[in-house]
C-alpha cells in the first residue's frame, strides 16, 4: 500500500512506536509485522539457521522511514535498513524539495540478467560463435526447461550472445545468456539455466568449459530516475554551482567518484537491506556500471537548467527481486515490503533509483555549503553517548554538552557522563533518572532540548 495521505507532519519528532502506530494507520501491517520491526520477533536464530550456515546469531540495525518520496506520482514510505546516522534524513530533506517540482520520473528496463559461460582451450574461437549462435534457438529451449515457472510467469531465456576475449589464457569464448527474471533477482534460475547449457556449448565449441554463472554488470537490467530541485529550496545559486561543480569533480576523478557514488549506495543499499535483497550483487553491479564508460566516474548526473535549479539524473543496474529471496523469508523484510507497497521488481529498482539520486543530492547539497559534520554532529553524538555508557536519561545531556564543546569524543563523552554520575550520587537530587538530565546544574527543573531534532528536520 502507498502511503498516499500519510501524515508525515512532524514524524521526525515523534517516538518509535507513535511513528509505527501512524504508519499503522496506513499501511496493514499485523500483529506478526509490528513485532517483528520492533524486534520482539524478528529474525530467529532457528529462520537465521535455515539461511546460511554456521549461525550462532544475528544482528541488529535500525530502520527508519525515507519521507516525502512522490516517484511516478505515487507516494511511499521508503524503509532503509542503516547504521549511519543523517542518510535517512538527507534522503527524506531531498524528496521533500522533490516534491514540490513533481518528485522523481523513474522508468526501469526489463529485468533480464546476464549468465556467462566460459569456454577455454578452443581452437577457432571464432568459428566456434557461429556454430554456437546457430544453435541459440535449441539453446534458449534447454535453457528454458529448466525453469517452467518463470516461463510462465512470462519470463525466460531471451537471446544467446557470443563474446571471443583475448586473456592472459589467449583467447576465450564467452556466451551470454540473457535471461528475463521478472520479479525474481534471478541468480537461481540464470546460474542453473546456464550449468544446463554448459556441455552441449562446450561441445559445439569443442573447448572446455569452467566457469557458468550469472553477471553482476546488469547492464540489461536498469533502473532511471530523473528529478528537479529548486535552486531557492537548495539555499540559492551559489549551492546549485557547488553542486554541479561537485559532480563535475567525481565525474572526472575515480577518488572522488569513489565516494560519491558511496553517498549514492548508501541510500540505495539500505533500502536493499532493509527489503532483504542481495546488497552485494547490487552494489558489485553499480560500480562496475560507474566504469562501464572507460574510466570510473559518477552514477549520477546534475545540471542547471534555464530557469537556475538542479536537474539530476541516475541511471544504475538494478538486480532486485521480490520473489525467491529472503524478502518473503525475513519477518521484517516482509513487514517493510508492506510499508514501501510495490507490487513488482521493476517498481522496487524504480524507487531504489530515486532514493540513490536523493541521497546523493542530500551529500553534495551539504557538501557544497556547510560540509557533512555539522549536520552528523548530533546523531554522531548520540552515537557516542551510548558508547560512553550514558543511560537513556542522560543521552540528550550528554549530546548537548558534546556539541556545545564542537568535539564529539569517545573520551570527551565517558568524562561526561562520569560527571553526571558522579552529580547524581552526590544528591542534588535530581540527575538521574528524572529524564531531565539535569546532573550538571545548567538546566534545572528543565527539559534538555534534544539536538537531534534540528538536525534531521525531515
Ligand atoms: C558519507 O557516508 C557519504 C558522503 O561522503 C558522500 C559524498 O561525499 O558525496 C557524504
Amino acid at each position: 500500500m502507498s502511503s498516499s495521505g500519510f501524515d508525515g507532519k512532524n514524524f521526525y519528532k515523534l517516538a518509535p512506536e507513535e511513528r509505527l502506530k501512524r504508519v499503522q494507520q496506513f499501511v496493514s501491517l499485523n500483529d506478526e509485522d509490528t513485532s517483528a520491526l520492533k524486534n520482539s520477533a524478528g529474525l530467529s536464530l532457528q529462520q537465521a539457521n535455515q539461511m546460511i550456515e554456521n549461525v550462532v546469531g544475528t544482528i541488529e540495525i535500525p530502520v527508519g522511514l525515507g519521507m516525502h518520496f512522490l516517484v511516478n506520482d505515487k507516494e511511499y514510505l521508503v524503509p532503509m535498513a542503516v547504521e549511519e546516522s543523517s542518510v535517512v534524513a538527507a534522503a527524506s530533506k531531498i524528496a521533500k524539495i522533490a516534491k514540490t517540482k513533481g518528485g522523481f520520473s523513474v522508468s526501469t528496463t526489463e529485468s533480464i540478467m546476464i549468465g556467462q559461460i566460459q569456454v577455454t582451450n578452443v581452437d577457432d574461437p571464432y568459428g566456434a560463435k557461429m556454430r554456437i549462435l546457430a544453435k541459440e534457438k535449441e539453446l534458449l529451449s534447454l535453457a528454458n526447461e529448466q525453469d517452467p515457472l518463470l516461463v510462465k510467469f512470462g519470463g525466460g531465456a531471451r537471446k544467446l550472445e557470443v563474446r571471443v576475449l583475448d586473456t592472459l589464457s589467449g583467447p576465450m569464448v564467452i556466451c551470454h545468456l540473457l535471461v528475463d527474471c521478472q520479479d525474481a533477482m534471478g541468480a537461481n534460475a540464470v546460474n542453473t539455466m546456464v550449468e544446463a547449457l554448459a556441455s552441449e556449448v562446450e561441445c559445439l565449441a569443442g573447448g572446455r568449459v569452467y566457469l557458468r554463472i550469472i553477471s553482476n554488470l546488469a547492464v540489461e537490467r536498469l533502473a532511471r530516475a530523473y528529478t528537479v530541485l529548486s535552486a531557492e529550496s537548495l539555499g540559492g545559486e551559489k549551492i546549485v554551482d557547488g553542486m554541479v561543480m561537485a559532480y563535475h569533480f567525481a565525474d572526472a576523478d575515480p577518488f572522488r567518484a569513489a565516494t560519491h557514488n558511496k553517498g549514492i549506495m548508501n541510500g540505495i543499499s539500505a533500502v536493499a537491506l532493509a527489503l532483504g535483497q542481495d546488497t552485494r550483487a547490487i552494489e558489485s553491479g553499480a560500480h562496475a556500471y560507474a566504469s562501464f564508460r572507460g574510466h570510473y566516474r559518477s552514477l549520477t548526473t546534475w545540471e542547471k537548467n534555464a530557469e537556475g535549479d538542479l536537474v539530476g539524473t541516475i541511471e544504475l543496474p538494478m538486480a532486485v527481486g521480490l520473489v525467491g529471496g529472503a524478502t518473503k523469508i525475513h519477518p521484517v523484510a516482509k513487514a517493510n515490503l508492506k510499508i514501501l507497497g510495490v507490487k513488482h521488481a521493476r517498481e522496487l529498482a524504480g524507487v531504489m533509483a530515486a532514493v540513490g539520486l536523493a541521497q546523493n543530492a542530500g551529500a553534495l547539497r551539504a557538501l557544497a555549503d556547510e560540509g557533512i559534520q555539522r549536520g552528523h554532529m548530533s546523531l554522531h553524538a548520540r552515537n557516542i553517548a551510548t558508547a560512553a555508557g550514558a543511560k537513556a536519561e542522560q543521552i540528550d545531556l550528554v549530546v548537548k554538552k558534546l556539541v556545545q564543546g564542537g568535539k564529539i569524543r569517545l573520551d570527551i563523552a565517558s568524562k561526561i557522563v562520569e560527571e553526571i554520575n558522579a552529580v547524581g550520587q552526590h544528591g542534588n537530587g535530581n540527575g538521574n533518572g528524572n529524564g531531565n538530565g539535569n546532573g550538571n546544574g545548567n538546566s534545572k527543573g528543565s527539559k534538555v532540548e534534544v539536538p537531534l531534532a534540528a538536525s534531521i528536520s525531515n
